[in-house]
């Protein structure tokens, strides 16, 4: 039996679970599952990443101690993993602990003593609002590198180059808004270039990272790896360096290791099946650890993570696994569009299982990007899970137990090639697990779901049973059979499913070994019950809430392609949904001069606009449903306010919108700047 310890990163402690945490939570819970139902000793951390500035931040806002805050924020999260049927060993955690604080302690010491600690004068930004020196997330601007704009101060998300705050273009404060001034200051540096060799052969070793990445990795070793600065200065959240007043740890140094704190609280923990100890776990090389991680904290992973390792001499993670992002309906999560869905939110409208199942189904060991789209969702689910495997178990049991007591019999002979591929397909589905192909698992369970309903079809038990009873009752054992198979090998990823299956046919709980094996014959099964919700597509739908943007984007929206009844209303009924400043930040609003103005043949709302927005943008035509509350001769000359980076919108037939125009009021009128020059950024 193989030893594994398996975490997933660890969120911040700065807001709630959402569905991209779920991406990640819910690939890792499967394969928890899945290892533990081959039979795996595995032990399973995770806790909230507690620490840093932005925490720190989030914690005044909410009013509280970081303390507090990030103990409130613990709970809610775990109790929402919870919900999706995800839970850890020891409970959910943090990072703020004693045991962490102990172990940031012995691993900062094993960098000093092997020389790899230094000191350096550094030039950091400062938010002129307070004195602050702004941590690097709470720098935005243009990437060094590439030239993205929008970027955080450490690392571009685009290039996936990681520089320095300092090193941006344009930076703002991501607090105030305002541009930073310098400051400087002694920070500790690790010389993360003395670990360049046992790095890259560490990297290179087989099925420590997937071979799609080893581009990032060649990037970064060609640029030479450099001084990671591992320390900040107070007010900081976080842990205090041993002999400093006031200097801290970077939260990036303390947040792995958590991982071992972790490991040693769940082995303390109360209800700890094991009397092993956090060394048999990270200084025994026979144990197998295993981070999941999202690609955009590769580099604190590959490289950081695994140096603070070997220098502590601790076990070196035997896999990275690595997965994409989430998009929503082909777009990022995105508060200002109203597509940022937090778990909770989402398990009120929709079964969880339904979206354990949906991202298994298109996860494998690549990491790429994942889309979740509400109408695939509700398309897979119902039509593939409920209405196909599901459909086996809901169909037959009713069926043996109206005509045959509920016993099944023994599966036909002549079946004998749906049965051989049901048992050949299922001895196939561990390793898929194990290869993280969850959607190869999916493919194999609905192809011979599939199978099954056609037999089903085909043969019509329900009418057979007049005529041929003992042939009814063969079939509807093998439907029954290859259900309740589909079902078990599922288990890791619908494990409530499952288990209420077990329970309905009196079995003991499915293993990879177990999951095919035939139904008692001749014993009497427990009625069926109720196994899946289906998935309704509105309530889906309705998670997207606009906010204020949004809602005058629809106002406009909705004026320009379908006639009103009556003026539509601006005004929000609720107080407004909060956002962060970087996700105002996103939306590019600016003064456009009208140049001219047209109503458009064939429809009674739009006018179509030429504008001048100036600079690079120059002219643009825009689209606006306004018509009812203002001539087009109104406009021309006006100048005003327009969201330039709205992507283009198809008007019905009469063309694309490129912008939009903004308009004020319950009766909505343009929001005129005659003052402002085109071009003019609104902020
Ligand atoms: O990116 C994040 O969400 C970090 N909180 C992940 C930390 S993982 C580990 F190092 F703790
Ligand atoms: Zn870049």
């Amino acid at each position: 039996m193989s030893r594994v310890l398996v975490t997933p990163a660890l969120p911040y402690a700065n807001g709630d679970a959402h569905l991209g945490h779920l991406v990640e939570h819910l690939q890792v819970n499967t394969y928890v599952r899945a290892l533990r139902m081959g039979g795996d000793d595995v032990l399973y951390v995770c806790g909230i990443d507690s620490h840093g500035a932005g925490i720190e931040i989030a914690a005044k806002k909410a009013g509280l101690a970081p303390e507090v805050y990030t103990e409130q924020v613990r709970r809610r999260q775990e109790a929402s993993f919870a919900r999706f049927l995800v839970g850890f060993d020891g409970g959910y955690g943090t990072t703020h602990t004693a045991e962490n604080e102990a172990h940031a302690g012995r691993i900062w010491q094993a960098l000093k003593s092997a020389g790899h600690i230094t000191t350096k004068e550094v030039e950091q930004l400062q938010d002129p609002a307070d004195g602050r020196f702004l941590a690097d997330r709470f720098v935005k601007g243009t990437c060094p590198k590439c030239g993205a704009t929008d970027q955080y101060g450490d690392a571009c998300e685009v290039c996936n180059s990681t520089y320095r705050a300092t090193d941006l273009k344009d930076p703002v404060s991501v607090v105030s808004g305002l541009t930073p001034t310098l400051g400087t200051s002694v920070h500790y540096m690790v010389t993360l270039g003395a670990y360049t060799a046992p790095l890259q052969a560490y990297l290179a070793t087989d099925g420590v990272l997937h071979q799609s990445l080893q581009n990032f990795l060649h990037t970064w070793f060609g640029e030479g790896l450099k001084d990671w600065d591992v320390s900040r200065d107070g007010p900081y959240f976080g842990f205090k360096i041993p002999g400093e007043d006031n200097k801290y740890f970077y939260v990036w140094l303390d947040a792995p290791i958590g991982y071992v704190s972790l490991t040693q609280r769940a082995l303390a923990a109360a209800d700890a099946v094991t009397k092993a100890s956090w060394q048999d776990y990270w200084n025994d090389p026979s144990t197998r650890i295993e981070h999941f991680i999202g690609k955009d904290i590769l580099y604190f992973h590959t490289l950081f993570w695994p140096a603070m390792c070997m220098a502590a001499g601790q076990t070196l993670p035997a896999h990275i696994r690595v997965h994409g992002m989430l998009t929503l309906n082909g777009h990022k999560m995105s508060k200002s569009r109203g597509t940022f869905i937090n778990a909770d939110e989402f398990a009120a409208v929709c079964e969880p299982q339904a979206l354990r199942y949906y991202f298994a189904a298109k996860m494998t060991a690549e990491p790429q990007d994942i889309d979740l789209n509400f109408e695939d969702l509700t398309n897979r689910v119902n039509a593939d899970l409920v209405n196909n495997v599901v459909n086996l178990v809901s169909r037959s049991l009713p069926l043996l137990h109206r005509s045959f007591d509920g016993k099944p019999t023994t599966l036909p002979e002549d079946l004998s090639a749906l049965i051989h591929d049901v048992q050949e397909q299922s001895a196939q589905v561990e390793k898929l697990y194990r290869h993280l192909d969850t959607a190869g698992v999916v493919r194999i369970v609905t192809e011979l779901g599939s199978r099954a309903n056609k037999l089903m079809q085909d043969s019509a038990p329900w009418a057979l049973v007049k005529t041929d009873p003992a042939r009814a009752q063969g079939i509807l054992t093998t439907a029954l059979w290859v259900g309740k198979t589909c079902l078990a090998l599922l288990k890791p990823i619908l494990p409530d499913v499952a288990a209420r299956l077990e329970d309905m046919l009196g079995v003991q709980p499915f293993t990879f070994h177990t999951a095919a094996d035939p139904l008692p014959v001749g014993v009497a099964l427990k009625p069926y019950e109720h196994l899946f919700q289906r998935v309704e597509l509105k309530g889906l739908q309705a998670l997207i809430k606009p906010t204020e943007v949004a809602a005058v984007v629809e106002v406009v929206e909705v004026a320009a392609s379908k006639p009103a009844k009556k003026p539509a209303k601006a005004a929000p009924a609720e107080p407004p949904a909060e956002i962060v400043f970087d996700d105002f930040a996103k939306v590019d609003l600016r003064a456009a001069k009208v140049l001219s103005a047209t109503a458009v043949v064939g429809s009674d709302k739009l006018i179509e606009v030429k504008a001048d927005v100036g600079g690079v943008v120059g002219e643009r035509t825009i689209f606006t449903g306004l018509r009812p509350h203002v001539q087009p001769e109104q406009l021309v000359g006006r100048t005003v306010v327009v969201v330039v980076n709205l992507a283009p919108r198809k008007m019905a037939k009469f063309g694309i919108s490129h912008g939009m125009i903004l308009a004020v009021g319950e009766v909505p009128k343009p929001l005129f700047v005659d003052g402002a020059m085109p071009g003019d950024r609104v902020s």
